[in-house]
């Protein structure tokens, strides 16, 4: 039964959970924020990214978690000793272009809030618990997704990252150096691998499927990521006077670019897959001149990675450009035994154990947003928890999450922590 002292503590403990991520979201909401857009340009190895880092590390050091920078950049918060098979929690503090405040940030600042309240009850851990800032999640300035943790399991060859360029012909090595950070010691680290027992990674969910759901649940669970990649398009062409040159005398790559762009939503409505070309380059981008080149990039995802490929192949081979793979990420089912962990850790949190002691109101969803939880579900049992975003908008300004969900998913996140981490 409830008693008045469990009502009075509930309430206390909502209110410190509230504050707590009110304080943190507050902190980080001005690092990397542009004035006219309200968007985030938090990119890998800049100045606003070092200030995110920096502001982890504080975060780190006002709560005693001794502090850690891995090989590959990703930084680490450890509740308890740093040792193999620990419960590891986090997500990433980079951004798209224009991002919102909470595809990152929010599993970040909930990952110290949900160790603030286990404290506050007194909970501590006998498995230790890290929480991880992963580096250059977005790929928004190299290209690559998820770099951090693909270069902590070795899916990126740390050649290959080292002499990726961002749009200035900066590498991410040269970025890493100027940032602090030596990237010469990029690659596969065993020992970072070990201490991962198990990932809980806890994300805004990006897309309507929660608020479509009976209840509209807070929190969900994560099942799947669907395959997806990115593809390099450059269609060439030869430049030219816009006023002069004759119709017919044109080699316009923005002509077959355009064709392209309609080909693949065409491609990818047909086999239930969404296609995006969202990134372009220009030469020369002058509004009187006939480009000379057309570089366009494609992300195409499915819940089918056959799908997915069949897409791309049938946009290539309609188009007349040069196609380079950048990135494929393949289809992640998430560790059966954890994610029925969390789903019941969840109930118990939410009061939704049914009368046979099963978890049925917590839903269990697959996502087309690509996370380091995916990644990392290649080597350890990783799974993932999301929490409802009302309009579904993501990368955009306009992503938004009600307090009171970020808290629900802080409570949630707690209980997993103490289902793994303190029993
Ligand atoms: C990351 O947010 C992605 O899905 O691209
Ligand atoms: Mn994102
Ligand atoms: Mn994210």
């Amino acid at each position: 039964m409830t008693g008045a002292g469990d009502i009075d503590r509930g309430r206390s403990e909502a209110g410190l959970v509230e504050a707590g991520l009110r304080e943190l979201l507050d902190s980080l909401h001005p690092i990397g924020r542009h004035p006219v857009t309200g968007g985030y340009r938090r990119y890998a190895w800049t100045p606003a990214d070092r200030e995110c880092r920096d502001w982890f590390h504080r975060q780190a050091r006002t709560r005693s978690l001794a502090y850690q920078v891995d090989r590959n950049g990703n930084q680490w918060a450890w509740w308890g000793e740093p040792r193999a098979g620990s419960v590891v929690t986090g997500s990433h503090l980079d951004s798209v272009p224009d991002g919102g405040a909470f595809d990152g940030p929010l599993g970040v600042v909930s990952s110290f809030v949900a160790i603030d309240l286990l404290r506050s009850r007194d909970i501590g851990p006998t498995r230790s618990v890290a929480v991880t800032n992963f580096a250059d999640e977005e790929g928004a300035r190299f290209g690559v997704a998820c770099a951090g943790s693909r270069l902590l399991t070795g899916a990126l060859d740390p050649d290959r990252a080292s002499g990726l360029t961002d749009a200035d012909g900066i590498t991410m090595a040269e970025a890493m150096r100027t940032a602090g950070h030596d990237p010469d010691r990029l690659g596969r680290d065993e020992e970072a691998l070990a201490r991962i027992g198990a990932f809980v990674e806890l994300h805004i969910e990006q897309g309507r499927a929660m608020v479509d759901l009976d209840g509209q649940p807070a929190v969900a669970v994560a099942s799947a990521i669907w395959p997806h990649g990115r593809w390099r398009f450059d269609f060439a062409g030869r430049a030219d006077h816009a006023g002069t040159t004759r119709l017919a005398d044109r080699r316009d790559p923005m002509l077959p670019y355009a064709r392209t762009v309609l080909a693949a939503r065409a491609e990818a409505d047909k086999r239930d897959c969404v296609a995006t070309f969202g990134r372009l380059r220009v030469e020369p981008n002058g509004t009187n001149a006939i480009p000379s080149l057309v570089t366009a990039w494609l992300d195409a995802r499915g819940p089918d990675a056959a799908d997915v490929e069949a897409l791309v192949a049938a946009v290539s081979d309609g188009s007349t450009a040069e196609v380079t793979r950048e990135s494929w990420t393949p289809a992640v089912d998430f560790d059966r035994a954890l994610r029925e962990r969390l789903v019941r850790a969840v109930a118990r949190y939410a009061g939704a154990v049914d009368a046979g002691g099963g978890a049925a109101a917590v839903p269990v969803l697959p996502t087309g947003a690509g996370h380091d939880a995916g990644i990392l579900a290649a080597e350890v049992p990783t799974g993932m928890l999301f929490v409802r975003n009302p309009t579904g908008v993501s990368h955009s300004p306009a992503e938004h999450t009600e307090l009171a969900d970020c808290a629900a998913g802080v409570e949630a996140l707690a209980a997993v922590v103490e289902e793994l981490a303190c029993r």
